[in-house]
């Protein structure tokens, strides 16, 4: 009887699709409700420039590194960790759903420092990610999940373009607080400290580490201790975006700072991770992302439904980046390497900075760039307004978000004139 019913239901399913597809191949199409979406506000700059034939263009959008000579590079240290890596001839089997278990250690070492206290009592747990945006999504998957507090999240104002859909799309309530000041092109601290002491209790928060993107705009640390006091005083869950450790003053510690004060101070944050920027691994996508907890026992249980959130989505996360990242993390003389590197990148960085500036007096701008050597990281928030934005690609091919934000780490010594001339013409 039971399998005469259902195959009764198969008989009927069978007779109704058919009709169906028939009818969709001739009237109709499956997706022709679906309208045309627009370019993404980053990565959609690269593809306008990719069209463009000038050979003077410049593409200040994405946030990837380039050397000198405009090139992508690759650091010496992660060339030498993929030949160790090479040589151990290691098979390809499925990592754990958390990821590399080696990767993970060093990964939380790196970003609380290797004493913390937090480590030694076994209350973080930290998964490897896709990446920093991985992290997020995984961080606001999990909120959405767990946290018994309002869905909502307070991001800065302004902030990655990418941080709203990530947690939109996780279900969280985007909300936002003061943080940049267009009148100065800096820190709009007493706007945060105001918005940050009205911001309901249990809500979460979303810091950036270190080199906010997209303002390059850092609070001091004497400002972050006013933020910790505030955010304990209205009890909010702090998520931390550590996309730049080592990348803003090319000191991976004094990067990390603000994570590691907060935490002294008792706060249980959450923490996004990125190799993207600090070890130029951004395609081989290798993040972090760590629950501080109350303790181990927390931890576990906290890890636990971590591995229930991922296993649907990706099952586990890619391993070559995490073995080049574990391996120099682990290998003493890669690890001063990369420090070296990560150093120069940023000094790199910095000299373009300058000479920016430097570029757009000599033009005979006369409005004050400060801002540009003030700020920090890889991006500078120039202050253009959007249409001198559009008028700089349109008339000199320079590539750039529309809110005015350029990748320092496009700017070379071969450009930067070319850049403070573009500059200077539409701002003048
Ligand atoms: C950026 O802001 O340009 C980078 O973080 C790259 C990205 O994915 O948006």
């Amino acid at each position: 009887m039971a399998l005469l019913k259902s195959n009764k239901v198969f008989v009927s399913l069978g007779n109704i699709t058919p009709s169906l597809g028939v009818l969709s191949a001739r009237n109709s199409s499956w997706w022709g409700g679906v309208q045309m979406g627009p370019p993404d506000p980053i990565l959609g700059v690269t593809e306008a420039f990719k069209k463009d034939s000038n050979p003077k263009k410049m593409n200040l959008g994405v946030g990837a590194y380039r050397d000198d000579q405009g090139k992508p590079f690759v650091l010496s240290c992660v060339r030498k960790a993929e030949a160790l890596i090479a040589a151990k001839q290691l098979d390809k089997e499925y990592l754990p759903i958390g990821g590399l278990g080696d990767f993970t250690k060093a990964c939380a070492q790196l970003a609380l420092g290797a004493d913390n206290e937090v480590l030694k009592s076994g209350r973080n747990i930290t998964v490897q990610t896709i990446s920093g945006t991985g992290s997020l999504r995984i961080g606001a998957n999990f909120l959405s999940r767990f946290h018994g507090g309002p869905r909502d999240v307070y991001l800065p104002k302004p902030s990655w373009g990418n941080h709203t859909p990530i947690f939109r799309d996780a279900g969280m309530q985007l909300k936002a607080y003061r943080y940049y000041d267009p009148s100065t092109c800096g820190f709009d601290f007493k706007g945060a400290l105001e918005d940050i002491s009205k911001i309901p209790e249990q809500s979460v928060i979303l810091l950036h580490a270190c080199a906010h993107n997209p303002t390059g705009v850092d609070p001091r640390p004497e400002q972050w201790k006013e933020i910790a006091d505030i955010v304990k005083k209205r009890n909010l869950l702090v998520f931390f975006d550590m996309a730049y450790q080592g990348f803003a003053s090319g000191d991976i510690d004094r990067d990390a700072w603000a994570v590691r004060y907060f935490v002294e101070q008792g706060h249980n944050i959450v923490l996004s991770q990125s190799y993207a920027k600090n070890m130029g691994l951004y395609g081989e996508r290798v993040g972090g992302f760590t629950v501080v907890c109350k303790d181990s026992e927390e931890a576990k249980r906290v890890e636990s439904q971590l591995k229930i959130l991922i296993r649907p989505i990706y099952s586990n996360p890619p391993m070559n980046g995490a073995r080049i990242a574990t391996t120099i993390l682990n290998t003493p003389d890669l690890r001063a390497l990369w420090l070296e590197e990560v150093h120069g990148m940023a000094n790199r960085i910095i000299r373009m900075r300058e000479q920016l500036a430097a570029g757009l007096k000599k033009n005979g701008s006369t409005h004050n760039w400060q801002h540009v050597t003030d700020q920090i990281g890889m991006f500078c928030f120039t202050g253009l307004k959007p249409e001198q934005v559009e008028r700089i690609t349109k008339e000199f091919s320079v590539y750039m978000t529309k809110d005015g934000r350029i990748s320092m780490a496009g700017v070379s010594s071969g450009n930067v004139e070319y850049l403070a001339e573009a500059i200077h013409a539409v701002s003048k």
